[in-house]
């Protein structure tokens, strides 16, 4: 494993998304409580993933979920009966689901693995869902391309990726950037350096459909997120449109 991808690994191995919230206080870590606290806060925070994803119009269906994290949406994908698969390059992350799911008696078949090389063979999967991961990786097109690779002919990828051009990463800049004397930083740099694990890359929506670019039918579509709007004035918030919002989410048909 190159520099960066083991850093990337250890920043993750200290806590999967998610486990790290303040309001998960005076709850003891991995009991049922404490995971349905994180689904609590993850779903009020992101209430988008449940359109996005529509986890249960895949019933049935082979579906591999890459960056698992603390399982909070491989938990949706087993409820809704999938025929399930999960990859992360954590142990963390593949022990800590694989405790959740436990609680309910639901399976899915987990590995630790970088996915930038998919242990599976082509045309094997109908979906694979990947939220907030890919830009995380050192090559990001590479893990688009073994997607692309791995999914059956008119199967679906559902993704998520920052945006480079969002109310949020806009308010990194001046924090980390304009405010620190750094002029030539671009967004760019600032979320490499700043936005968790480093090496955090963010895209605009010709630069999503260009990676994606191997997939027949390709929707992107930006998404205003609380992340967007924390220290905005309340009267401002309602008028950003969600062309300004910091998750993209594509869907991409083989
Ligand atoms: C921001 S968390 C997102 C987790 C989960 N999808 C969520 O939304 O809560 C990023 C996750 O991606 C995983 N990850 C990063 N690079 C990866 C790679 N190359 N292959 C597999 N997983 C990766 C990390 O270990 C971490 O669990």
């Amino acid at each position: 494993m190159s520099g960066l991808i083991s850093r990337v690994k250890t920043y993750w191995e200290a806590g999967p998304c998610g486990t790290e919230d303040p309001r998960l206080q005076g709850l003891e870590v991995n009991s049922r409580e404490w995971f349905e606290k994180i689904e609590d806060i993850r779903y009020f925070q992101e209430p988008m993933i449940f359109s996005a994803a529509q986890f249960t119009r895949h019933r049935g269906k082979k579906v591999l979920e890459i960056g698992v994290g603390a399982g909070s949406d491989h938990l949706q994908w087993a409820r809704a009966g999938a025929d399930l698969h999960g990859v992360d390059l954590t142990e963390a992350a593949v022990q800590t689901t694989t405790k959740r799911l436990a609680y309910y008696d639901l399976q899915s078949k987990l590995q630790t693995v970088n996915a930038e090389t998919i242990p599976f063979p082509d045309k094997h999967f109908d979906v694979v869902y990947s939220w907030g991961v890919i830009h995380h990786s050192e090559n990001p097109a590479t893990i688009v391309k073994e997607i692309s690779r791995i999914l059956k002919p008119g199967g679906t990828a559902i993704t998520m990726f920052y945006s480079k051009h969002s109310v949020r990463t806009w308010k990194y800049w001046v924090r980390h950037a304009l405010l620190k004397g750094k002029f030539h930083w671009g967004i760019k740099d600032v979320m490499w350096n700043h936005m968790e694990s480093e090496g955090t890359q963010c895209y605009t929506v010709n630069e999503l459909k260009k990676i994606f670019g191997d997939f027949s039918e390709v929707e992107v579509r930006k998404y205003m997120t609380p992340y967007d709007l924390t220290w905005i004035p309340s009267f401002l918030r309602n008028l950003l449109p969600d062309s300004f919002g910091f998750f993209s989410v594509i869907h991409a048909k083989r």
